[in-house]
């Protein structure tokens, strides 16, 4: 299927930058601009040169630089405007005015105080005075689509006869519905006599939400410049986010027909730039470059998803720049994903162990949101532990209480290999120690805590803690480890797990073992 190559009109730099709160400084719009020419936009509107000598030296320093795609600068129907823009523009290697005057009754009447025969007028001289700088003129007839279409049709009628190569129709105030807005780039292709002379543009604003269905709607009616923005920034609620029109295009080209130069592997990194300059979060869910835009988390749509990725996506990560799709391990995860995930951090259980990560993956996923790989590192590492020490107890449960000023107090419940249960309660200097006080009236042994270390294994103020202690018991000394959540039971699960070791030496009259030590 041959297909239609639209234009990309990027406006990030000049209606992205226009928006309340973005306002970038020279270096960080060159920046951008580098960004868009390496993304292959075809053009890049760079500003509005009269608008402030800053906006003038960055348009001009964009125009000096940047090759490979068109540069634009904004002016009104102004002479002076468009004279400004030009010598802004000089050393382009592809430059382009971009001249808008409003059309609309509204504006007309209240913003411009111009009649219908003076707006035709305006727009003429100054596509006509454009002309003798540049040979590429844009001309944006503001609120278009809230313009009577018969003066619509005459106003871009007479900028195609004054010279302009393309017209632009803006849905200034985001006020088009797709099927409207499509139906209105048709009655235009049919009632504008030398439309063939020029390029259909659109440029849409997102007050309802449809900048880029509007847009996408335009395509479909025979619209072949898009303008548009990285991540939708622009005035109000912002214009048509170009990650979401590209990737429409790429994705159902059996639909639209229709495709551009975009490199779309640098959408992604773009997209960053844009928001961390601008400082414009963008929002998780956004299609396309949201942090959960390739992220799975039902354990149903991860199950299907790691069977044949068509499932659940219909793009690949890697055409946007993200190196592949997150499974988010949570407590809607099922046992495949985390399979897959264990597998991926280089380990290989049996399914015996994978029962009981799993279960205990179940557990945690309950007490925190979000599980790292270091969380899941942890409980293999928990699994580990208890296969490795022959199990003499389990903590069943602990139950610790600590005031200021009262002496703390611990009643534990350890479950023996036989599968009876102990309890018992005792107190200490502090929880721990109560803890360990209880735990030894269990077992029956004296042991002394050596050393205690507790490090944070993963992130956030739900973080994973594991405990290290070091016991020592008839001259032998060992090592145990805890991981949890609760840092209290954490030291439980360590003095245990050094517990059940000391047993298994003892048991097995080993005194070579690498923690033994003493005479
Ligand atoms: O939204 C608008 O109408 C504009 C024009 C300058 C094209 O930004
Ligand atoms: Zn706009």
């Amino acid at each position: 299927m041959s297909l239609e190559r639209l234009i990309i009109f990027d406006t990030t730099l000049r209606d992205g930058e226009q928006c309340p709160g973005a306002s970038l400084n020279r270096k960080e719009k060159l920046e951008i601009a580098r960004k868009l020419s390496i993304l292959k936009v075809d053009v890049i509107e760079a500003g509005f040169p009269v608008a402030s000598p800053g906006d003038f030296d960055s348009v001009q320093e964009i125009a000096r630089e940047i090759r490979g795609s068109s540069i634009a600068g904004l002016a009104r129907a102004l002479e002076r405007d468009i004279e400004s823009a030009a010598r802004a523009l000089e050393k382009a290697e592809s430059p382009r005015i971009h001249i808008f005057l409003s059309t609309s009754k509204t504006h007309r009447e209240h913003k411009l105080q111009k009649s219908k025969s003076e707006i035709i007028k305006m727009a003429i001289d100054a596509v006509k005075f454009g002309k003798k700088f540049f040979g590429d003129i844009e001309f944006s007839p503001e609120d278009a689509s809230r313009t009577e279409q018969d003066f619509l049709f005459e106003v871009i009628e007479a900028v195609i006869d004054a010279g302009a190569k393309t017209v632009n129709i803006p849905d200034t105030v985001g006020y088009a519905v797709p099927e409207e807005f499509g139906e209105l780039i048709s009655s235009i292709k049919s009632n504008v006599k030398n439309i063939n002379k020029a390029t259909i543009s659109v440029h849409c604003h997102n007050d309802l939400g449809m900048a880029v269905a509007n847009s996408l709607a335009a395509v479909k009616a025979g619209a072949r410049q898009i303008e548009c923005t990285i991540n939708g920034i622009g005035e109000r609620a912002g214009n048509a986010a170009m990650e979401e029109i590209v990737m429409a295009l790429k994705t159902r080209k059996d639909f639209f027909g229709a495709d551009t130069r975009i490199d779309t592997k640098h959408i992604m990194p773009s997209s960053k730039l844009v928001s961390s300059l601008t400082g414009f979060f963008v929002q998780r869910n956004k299609a396309i470059v949201g942090k959960n835009a390739f992220a799975h988390e039902s354990g149903v749509h991860q199950d299907g998803f790691l069977k044949k990725k068509d499932t659940y996506e219909i793009m690949n990560p890697k055409d946007i720049g993200i190196e592949e799709s997150e499974l988010i391990l949570g407590k809607h995860s099922g046992r495949n994903a985390l399979s897959k995930r264990i597998g991926d951090l280089g380990y290989k259980l049996t399914d015996i162990e994978l029962n009981e990560v799993f279960k205990d993956f179940k557990i945690l996923a309950d007490e925190k949101k979000d599980l790292f790989d270091e969380d899941i590192l942890s409980l293999i590492q928990k699994q580990k532990t208890l296969e490795d020490d022959l199990t003499t107890y389990k903590l069943e449960s602990i139950k610790c209480s600590f005031e200021s000023g009262k002496v703390p107090k611990a009643s534990v419940i350890l479950k023996n290999k036989d599968g009876g249960s102990n309890e018992a309660t005792a107190k200490g200097d502090g929880p721990i120690d109560a803890i360990c006080n209880a735990i030894d009236i269990i077992t029956g042994l004296t042991c002394k805590l050596i050393d205690y270390q507790v490090m944070s294994k993963t992130k956030g103020r739900d973080a994973q803690g594991e405990v290290i202690v070091r016991v020592v018991s008839n001259n032998r000394e060992v090592l145990g480890k805890g991981i949890g959540v609760n840092t209290m039971e954490a030291s439980g699960l360590a003095y245990i797990n050094a517990i059940n070791k000391l047993l298994f030496k003892v048991k097995s009259g080993s005194l070579q073992c690498d923690d033994v030590i003493g005479p």
